[in-house]
């Protein structure tokens, strides 16, 4: 560790056609920061570079959608982006675009160095092409019958019904998105970066000088690695993106992919341009002595471990990234997170939602970080971390002290008088913290690492139970005074320790204490604040989650589950054609509900006497799960089939059937004329 100089810490640039939710934070953000903010408060030289991802197709097609242009689209996301991080705390250096002019600039010089010293190969191939449009049909731009669920409106890349990887010669049937043509194939020129050319280095840079990443980032590369490379193309036949810097290569810009990574260059270029605090941005990748650490997500494994990597080297003039802490992801109430299904919980809306609870959910999302395996994250669990720890550990520790400091000795930090055995005990685990929480952060494990954090709260809770410093009060005002003044040296250390983890919470614990700043390195001292040191004004660190909101959040989930479930059903196949004559057996008919009664001992059934215009009948029905109030439907209209041989069920006569349809969640839901009609009234 000690032969690097400084630290460039990167975090994936999310992609401007929406707003962040929470797994991203869980699966980048969060950690990046810990990561930064821990080492700054070491006073290392630390460079933290974020920026939005605004080219690719995604970005047309929303903006297509939407009738306006893609840079209104990306204008409006990355402003809603940027703010959502700057908000959660989020400490970037800074937070650019892909749309900048020094990243259209770097990135194009970028392609044109490797261009001009041969490391591309030009291949011409066909592809999907839109006559109407005049335009190469990207993948996303095509769609069709899936070859292997048989869904209709599969993209050219993807089912999104079965998950199934395509390719646009794959679909069955494929039109265009654009226009709804069918796309024809053409010729055309694209630029290649040839992996394989680069594999044996790869192989034994990652598989032989990287064995400490992470096992899923490690096994993710080794089994590419284990298979033959293919050239990628880095250059698309699209019209949004940064131009080809060749000749003959109009109307093509340089693939998104291509693009991104070099953003962190191109952001670090343009602050260390605007401010000369941080130095020439070139020491911050190329010196051999920065350690260049990526934070991702795990489906950009490839592309941070093997393709931009390649890059670098083929350019010549880069460092190599030393480790690429990539996290598994995230979940939500047991079911993936979805933009297009909109099965998330949006920064934006949280804050809403949740004003001033930026901590809460940074130390829940760290709590259950996906570090090792995908994760879930659930509004019950949030609510019991939040009461459960912070409020009852944490939050409680640091108000007893304080109050009890107040209250005895006017908010002045008292002498500590002669230690006990167990007072020592107490020190000396809080001693060892600062090398355990260490080791953990600087081996990415921030999961475990504000475990120990809490765990420190937890000790200082246990502490102040067993010492009971309000009761021994009435009698020995001098024990007081050190159970306070080893209560207050713990407070000071959580201010320390929660400062990369709970920004928020450190800074106003910081002020209760009234102490500006602290480094790193006083963690583990127990003489942060001095007999006499005047505190701030105690208030609660952290409030109780009632029920109301968190169950007000799971019924917006539930809501959206079923919208998602209509959106998606799939009606059943007709079935085998009737004649006239078959139909005209059926006598359907429109009776009036006198009354609705569950069946006793089933809970299925429905019990229904009807006015059916002929003296009455009772039809029994198995909707009772759909109508758990079966009072609401008397008085209305319900169609039944009037011939249907009576059946016994439950030991009673059913006499026809009533008429329902089967909703998208398999709700069952009567079938009504839809104005008042005579009892017994024919259907046909
Ligand atoms: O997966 C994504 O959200 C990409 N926009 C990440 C890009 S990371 C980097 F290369 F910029
Ligand atoms: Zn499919």
């Amino acid at each position: 560790m000690t032969k690097f100089k400084r630290t460039t810490i990167t975090s994936a640039l999310p992609y401007a056609n929406g707003p962040v939710h929470i797994g991203h934070l869980a699966g980048v953000y969060v950690p990046a920061d810990i990561y930064a903010r821990y080492l700054r408060l070491k006073g290392e030289e630390v460079l933290f570079i974020g920026g939005s991802d605004e080219h690719g197709v995604p970005v047309t097609i929303r903006a297509k959608a939407e009738g306006v242009t893609p840079q209104d689209v990306v204008d409006r996301y990355h402003k809603i982006i940027k703010d959502s991080f700057e908000e959660f705390g989020i400490s970037f250096d800074i937070y650019s675009r892909t749309t900048s002019e020094t990243h259209h600039k770097l990135a194009s010089d970028f392609f044109r160095t490797l261009y001009d010293k041969g490391e591309f190969v030009e291949q011409t191939s066909e592809q999907y092409y839109d006559e109407e449009a005049k335009q190469f049909l990207a993948d996303r731009y095509i769609v069709g019958e899936c070859p292997r669920c048989h869904a209709e409106g599969a993209y050219g890349d993807q089912c999104e019904k079965c998950g199934s990887t395509l390719s646009p010669d794959e679909l069955i049937n494929p039109v265009s998105k654009l226009s709804g043509a069918k796309p024809v194939k053409r010729m055309t020129k694209h630029w290649f970066l040839p992996l394989n050319k680069h594999q044996e280095w790869l192989k034994k840079w990652i598989l032989e000088n990287h064995k400490e990443w992470r096992p899923n980032v490690y096994g993710q590369c080794k089994s590419w690695l284990d298979m033959d490379l293919q050239p990628r193309a880095v250059t698309r036949d699209l019209d949004w993106g940064i131009p080809v810097p060749v000749e003959g290569a109009e109307g093509k810009v340089l693939y998104v992919w291509f693009d991104a990574p070099i953003g962190y260059i191109s952001n670090t270029k343009e602050l260390c341009d605007k401010n000369p605090r941080y130095g020439n941005w070139e020491k911050w990748w190329k010196d051999p002595e920065t350690r260049l650490i990526h934070f991702i997500g795990k489906d950009n494994i490839v592309f941070h471990c093997i393709v931009f990597p390649a890059m670098l080297k083929a350019e010549g003039s880069f460092i190599l990234p030393d480790n690429v802490p990539s996290n598994e992801f995230l979940n939500l109430e047991g079911g993936k997170i979805s933009t297009s299904r909109n099965w998330a919980v949006w920064l934006n809306e949280y804050l809403v939602d949740f004003p001033g609870k930026q901590d809460v959910l940074r130390y829940v999302l760290t709590a259950n970080a996906p570090e090792t395996k995908d994760n879930d994250f659930t509004w019950k669990d949030f609510q019991a971390r939040n009461n459960n720890e912070l409020v009852a550990i944490f939050g409680n520790f640091v108000n007893r002290t304080l109050v009890l400091t107040q209250k005895y000795f006017d908010g002045k930090v008292p002498a500590c008088g002669e230690l006990t055995d167990y007072d020592k005990e107490t020190l000396k685990e809080f001693s060892e913290l600062k090398s355990v929480v260490e080791e953990l952060l600087d081996n990415f494990k921030f999961r475990d690492a504000q475990k120990e954090a809490m765990n420190l709260a937890r000790i200082g809770n246990k502490y102040l139970a067993d010492t009971e410093p309000w009761k021994v009060a009435k009698t020995d005002m001098a024990r007081v005074q050190t159970i306070l003044y080893v209560s207050l040296q713990i407070t000071a250390n959580l201010a320390i320790v929660f400062e990369p983890f709970l920004p928020f919470s450190a800074k106003r614990l910081r002020s209760m204490i009234a102490r500006e700043q602290f480094s790193w390195d006083e963690l583990g001292r127990f003489d942060l604040l001095p007999e006499g040191h005047q505190l701030g004004k105690a208030e609660l660190l952290f409030e109780k989650i009632e029920d109301a909101p968190i169950d007000a959040q799971i019924a917006r989930l539930e809501h959206i589950k079923k919208e998602n479930e209509k959106k998606n059903y799939q009606p059943e196949k007709v079935k085998e054609t009737i004649s006239f004559d078959k139909f005209e057996k059926l006598d359907i008919r429109v009776g009036t509900v006198l009354e609705c009664v569950k069946v006793p001992k089933s809970d299925k059934l429905l019990q229904f006497k009807i006015d059916d215009g002929m003296g009455g009948r009772t039809i029994l029905s198995g909707i009772a799960k759909s109508y758990p109030d079966p009072a609401q439907l008397v008085g209305k209209q319900v169609c039944f089939v009037a011939n249907f041989e009576p059946r016994k069920m439950m030991g009673r006569e059913s006499q026809g059937m009533i008429l329902s349809a089967v909703d998208a969640d398999g709700r069952l839901v009567v079938v009504s004329p839809s104005d008042k009609v005579a009892s017994g009234a024919c259907v046909g």
